[in-house]
């Protein structure tokens, strides 16, 4: 009989998704925050950046990397979770990159099954992934926030932003995600109709984040490519950041049960891949919104 085997096999890192209805919004700003901010309480942190047309963390860092996720593609076959370390370039707060490619055109490089094993590779490997994502709901943000434990969507206070916003989380209950989704206001006191405090009970949404607007601190930031829990980690904005990350590791959004009725949740999960299957065929049939 085989000896029962000491080695620990470590549990896989969550992966934290940032998301927005619009461009524009904060989601690298939230990316490279709250990723350092993760990595100053001694987690070991990777940024994927998924916004694999336009990603711009390596700028937003100030780091100038040697290798993208091209170059994991093109080797993905050969590439364990030890390999892939070789390919994150690395941040001084001890956050891993990986960066998007350096053209738009290499975006459709990045397939579904590319993207899940790239995944759980940096989980193997990480604490926390926490990917930045392109605009709005694409394909490839589908097959990140499906395995997304908790899902960060961004808002500003701006009509368009708020009514595109509505619309991506109507999307997200229809794809069966929404249960992982907490909402953050950014620049929550901007000069606006509407109150921030009113955005919560508009969307029925609970435990909401706020960000404060600071121009001067945000600009300097992204400028200089200092994040802004390192350069200004006493300003109102890095405080927000300090809260956010503590709330996601102290009070993480729990799966639902898994052994009380383990046939229905493999059933659920199954719906939800057909739901989503259903809705992107419907969408590249009548070039229509899904609805
Ligand atoms: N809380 C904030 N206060 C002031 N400016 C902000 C704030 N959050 C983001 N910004 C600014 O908004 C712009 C867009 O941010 P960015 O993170 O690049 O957005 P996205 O990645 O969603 O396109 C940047 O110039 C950034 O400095
Ligand atoms: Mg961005």
């Amino acid at each position: 009989m085989a000896e029962p085997s000491n080695i620990e096999i470590p549990s896989p890192g969550k992966v934290i998704a940032i998301c927005s209805a619009k461009g524009g919004i904060g989601k690298t700003l939230h990316t490279v925050n709250l990723a350092v901010a993760l990595a100053k309480k001694n987690l070991n942190i990777a940024i994927l950046d998924g916004d694999f047309q336009f990603g711009d963390v390596s700028l937003a860092m100030d780091v100038q990397p040697s290798f993208t996720i091209k170059d994991v593609i093109e080797e993905i076959d050969r590439l364990d979770s030890q390999d892939i370390k070789h390919y994150l370039a690395s941040h001084s707060s001890g956050v891993s990159i990986l960066p998007a490619p350096e053209k738009p055109e290499y975006a459709e490089l990045v397939t579904s099954e590319n993207l899940q094993k790239i995944l759980t590779l940096l989980q193997q490997q990480h604490d926390y992934v926490v990917v930045d994502n392109g605009v709005g709901i694409q394909e490839q943000t589908v097959d990140i926030i499906e395995k997304a434990d908790q899902i960060l969507v961004l808002t500003n206070l701006e009509m368009t932003a708020l009514k595109n916003t509505r619309m991506m989380l109507e999307t997200l209950e229809k794809l069966g995600l929404r249960d992982k989704v907490r909402l953050i206001i950014n620049r929550y006191n901007m000069e606006s109709l509407i109150k921030s405090e009113d955005v919560a009970s508009m969307f029925e949404i609970e435990n909401e984040f706020y960000v404060p607007n600071n121009f001067k601190v945000a600009s300097q930031s992204i400028n200089l490519g200092i994040p802004i829990v390192t350069s200004h980690a006493k300003s109102d904005i890095a405080k927000a950041m300090f809260k956010i990350a503590s709330s996601l590791t102290s009070d993480p959004i729990q799966p639902k049960p898994v052994d009380i009725d383990n046939q229905s949740k493999l059933g659920s999960r199954k719906k939800g891949k057909q739901r989503r299957k259903k809705w992107f065929s419907f969408k590249r049939k009548k070039g229509g919104d899904g609805k």
